[in-house]
């Protein structure tokens, strides 16, 4: 594990963004593995600045996200496949037909993890995976159990995350969906790469827990640890308690 102080927001946003690029350049052909939530919006952004300049080139690149919730249409504004677009993909020259996410309208769970599987399979794996946490130490949509995840699989949001996300649903819990398709903990250990961002005092409790606490299924964050090649990008406040 490798840690990366940055000083602030912006700082572990260029880190981030600089270790992705590094990333397109040396395999213009990558897999990239992707997340939501409002950690990496910096790094998108300064990422499509990058393109905009012509330093970088996504035409070859493949994306497969972590997540997406189940039953919301791809069309809502908050669907993570209408903010990857808003963030990123709308904004740099990726094949459209590279993209990849959970579909949240196919309602068969087995069918749709299973095909999701299979998709990462057919590219490859994940060549460079970022990931943001959750408070509870969730990666992707993997909540605390008793056990780890090993593929795709639906899950129950647990009642904190669907309080910290209600904030994109007009701060009503009821709007926010109950339920989502994620990459499970095995795909995301086999991602030949992990990078973490995270920012901000209320994850430095999180994160100490996660990276020099045990590694337990009650913290899923926590069996990164045991990634051979694991690069955590946090801000001062996020890493300051460790
Ligand atoms: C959601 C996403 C996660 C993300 C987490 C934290 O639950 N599924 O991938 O890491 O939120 O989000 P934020 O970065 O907004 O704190």
């Amino acid at each position: 594990m490798r840690i990366i102080r940055a000083k602030d927001y912006d700082d572990m946003s260029r880190k981030a963004a600089h270790i992705i690029a590094a990333q397109v350049i040396l395999k213009p052909d990558c897999v990239l593995g992707l997340a939501t939530g409002g950690t990496p919006v910096g790094t998108y952004k300064q990422l499509v600045e990058w393109y905009d300049q012509g330093e970088l080139d996504f035409s070859e690149v493949t994306s497969v996200n972590l997540d997406e919730y189940r039953g919301l249409p791809r069309e809502h504004p908050e669907s993570y496949w209408s903010f990857m677009h808003r963030n990123l993909f709308d904004h740099v020259n990726i094949d459209p037909a590279a993209i990849n996410l959970p579909d949240g309208t196919n309602m068969d769970a087995a069918a749709e993890c299973a095909r999701y599987d299979e998709v990462i399979r057919r590219v490859g794996g994940v060549d460079l995976q970022l990931l943001g946490i959750g408070h509870d130490g969730h990666i992707g949509f993997n909540e605390p159990s008793d056990a780890f995840d090993l593929g795709t699989h639906c899950v129950d949001l647990k009642p904190e995350t669907i309080e910290a996300n209600k904030r994109f649903f007009d701060g009503n819990v009821d709007l926010v969906p109950k339920q989502a398709y994620t990459m499970g903990t095995r795909t995301i250990l086999q991602a030949r790469k992990v990078l973490m961002v995270v920012n901000g005092k209320a994850k430095a409790e999180i994160v100490k827990k996660s990276f020099f606490g045990p590694v337990t299924p009650e913290v899923p964050a926590s069996i990164l640890q045991m990634h051979p090649d694991f690069v955590l990008v946090g801000d001062e406040e996020a890493l300051s308690l460790i």
